[in-house]
């Protein structure tokens, strides 16, 4: 398996004497890809059909003579201005009705079928233009779908765009007036054209209605993707790429990842830790130099399987970023303990965002490999550092774990539309999953929701996943390992209702849930070790009870290898609810200090060290920021 590292590069932002010598810099610091061209339409096209490639000709045969491989974005993620005067009315519409206007990107809406025409006219012209050139060896669809809140547009695209599709979807208002059940508040409709996009509603709209208009804006970014997806593929044989965000379910990503021959992600640990981490004060401080030590490894684990086992790091993050609320230096060697834990995790190239940092506009102070006086700035050398460790470095392919996790962005669109308790959360819940595991030293797969074979799994984990969809059904009925559901697991139907005899509508578990309690920040339901917080489910019926909260009620049940979980467990009672059933999965697990992670790949252990003390690992002290790798 090839792993190289790579940069990402605007040469639109400089002088054009100055891109030979950025060129033979890169490829001396061990960079072999260069992504290029993402924003840059406003150059690519500076009116309307009047196209000026010459510069992005130059740009790739300087890059290409220099042995750097290009990857070419579509710029379509910043649409020049000329485009709204095309277009007055594709520009996103926010949910209390306001315009999000011109003057930063990611200004469209994803139903515009005129801007999407728009966007399919530059990316065939860019495919025709270098879909054949041998410097080009990937392509970028657009930029971050969904960043910024973008998914969500409420604007006349959408509305149209949305009737059409429950038209599709349910043939006559009655079928859509009974799945959604809106007999209730005397909600029925008599034409599709009566419905409206579920915002600005006097309280809150139908939770069907919701859900529909959820899995509508997200099948927009599957086909917007899609379009520029073909276009390419008629001009060009080379890979096609998107750069996936971290933290956004608003889409879903396996749905666009279908489409896609690698699926990428933008990582900025630090950034991520002060802008989209649920932790507390002093977890961002303990950790504020070094990001949290699961945010990274949960999204390689994801996209690696959003991409089928091609994952890319399309934009790591090599020294202080300037959009979270604080923006530290990580630690020294952070840089490179990120770059090996994303090729530990089955990464391909880990591509670093910049390549020099721009003194100019809104990033002006977010840092580069290169200061903006083109000095080195401290990440290049860890970059070059990695470049030779792995000119060094045996194969490293990714293992096939013996752990699986369930992600399913249908039930994140579920649980936001009906939390029933503040801070019950879809990612956080699946994320604390996957941090007990990690805890217990357990290298993790994620697995889609419709995930048909669960053949290579000791134990699978399914926490919040709304409804089972019947390949799941089918894959677990031939499953011989230990199956973890809940809590909040075939909770509902696919229209958003209860299922008739009651949740949890899972095989193998026999009792019923009777209620559910949402539990507020202090409030727990003890268990013998740790407690639930957030959420209780009370649980009925006859069925083997596995653990019992102190106060008698069943908190662990189920039959043969089915087990179902009837709360949110505390780190406590995860440790010791995985731990018991990794003893029965027969899954040796580790006792790893407090900030230590391990990784197991196909050859070698990997242990990563993202605390800022010395920790003794494998009889050896391993520095804060160190790496350490045994062959296995
Ligand atoms: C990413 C984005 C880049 C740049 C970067 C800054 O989200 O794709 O264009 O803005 O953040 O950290």
């Amino acid at each position: 398996m090839q792993r190289a590292l790579g940069v990402c590069y605007y040469p639109e932002h400089w002088d054009e004497a100055v891109w030979a010598e950025d060129a033979a810099r890169m490829a001396a610091a061990g960079l072999t890809y260069v992504r290029i061209g993402e924003f840059a339409w406003s150059r690519m096209e500076p009116q309307p059909g009047q196209y000026d490639f010459g510069w992005l000709d130059r740009a790739i045969a300087v890059l290409g003579a220099a042995g750097l491989k290009v990857v070419l974005g579509t710029p379509t993620a910043t649409p020049p201005r000329w485009m709204l005067d095309r277009h007055p009315d594709m520009l996103a519409v926010d949910a209390d009705g306001r315009l999000r206007k011109f003057g930063s990107r990611r200004h469209y809406c994803f139903a515009h079928k005129g801007y999407i025409a728009d966007c399919v006219r530059i990316t065939e012209a860019l495919a025709r233009r270098y879909g054949a050139n041998p410097a080009v060896a990937a392509w970028q669809t657009d930029n971050e779908y969904g960043c910024h809140d973008t998914t969500y547009s409420y604007g006349p695209s959408a509305l149209v765009g949305f009737r059409d599709w429950l038209a599709q979807k349910y043939q006559s208002p009655d079928a859509l007036n009974a799945a959604w059940g809106n007999v209730f508040w005397s909600m029925e409709y008599r034409e599709f054209d009566e419905i409206e996009l579920p915002n600005l509603t006097v309280t809150e709209a139908n939770p069907a209605h919701h859900l529909d208009f959820r899995r509508f804006a997200s099948d927009q970014v599957v086909a917007f993707n899609a379009a520029q997806v073909r276009a390419i593929r008629a001009h060009s044989s080379a890979p096609i790429l998107h750069n996936f965000m971290g933290r956004i379910v608003e889409f879903d990503h396996w749905d666009v990842g279908a489409d896609l021959d690698i699926a990428t992600w933008d990582s900025y640990p630090l950034g991520f830790l002060e802008d989209r981490s649920d932790e507390g004060e002093a977890w961002k401080a303990r950790f504020s130099q070094q990001g949290d030590p699961d945010f990274q490894a949960f999204h390689h684990d994801l996209y690696r399987a959003v991409g089928r086992g091609r994952m890319w790091i399309m934009e790591q993050q090599p020294g202080p970023v300037n959009w979270a609320p604080w923006n530290p230096a990580p630690l020294p060697g952070m840089v490179r303990l990120w770059s090996w834990e994303a090729f530990a995790h089955g990464a391909e190239v880990v591509s670093y965002f910049r390549w020099r940092q721009a003194p100019f506009a809104q990033e002006q102070m977010h840092s580069g490999l290169l200061r903006p006086d083109s000095a080195a700035a401290p990440g290049l050398a860890e970059a070059r550092q990695v470049a030779n460790e792995l000119a060094a470095m045996p194969d490293c392919a990714p293992a096939v774990a013996r752990v699986a996790l369930v992600f399913d962005y249908e039930s994140a669109w579920a649980w936001t539309i009906q939390p029933q308790g503040r801070d019950f959360d879809y990612f956080r819940l699946v994320f604390d999953t996957y941090r007990a595991l990690r805890r217990l030293g357990l290298s993790v797969d994620i697995l889609p929701p419709d995930c048909a074979d669960l053949s290579a799994y000791k134990l699978v984990l399914a926490p919040g996943l709304m409804r089972l969809r019947d390949n799941l059904r089918a894959a677990l009925a031939r499953f011989n390992g230990l199956a973890l559901f809940g809590p909040r697991a075939g909770a509902k139907t696919a229209d958003m209702a209860i299922p008739a005899s009651l949740p949890p509508d899972i095989p193998g578990v026999t009792q019923r849930i009777s209620r559910v309690e949402s539990l507020r920040p202090g409030a727990t339901r003890a268990l013998p070790e740790g407690a639930f917080l957030r959420w209780f489910e009370h649980l009925d019926g006859a069925g083997s009870v596995h653990l019992a909260t102190q106060g008698g009620a069943p908190a662990l049940v189920g039959e043969g290898n089915m087990r179902y979980l009837a709360g949110w467990p505390d780190a406590v009672a995860f440790r010791a609810i995985l731990g018991e059933l990794c003893v029965q999965a027969g899954l040796e697990t580790h006792d790893l200090p407090e900030g230590v992670r391990l990784r197991d790949t196909a050859s070698h252990r990997f242990f990563f060290n993202y605390t800022t003390a010395p920790v003794q690992v494998l009889g050896q002290s391993l520095p804060p920021a160190g790496v350490l790798w045994q062959p296995l």
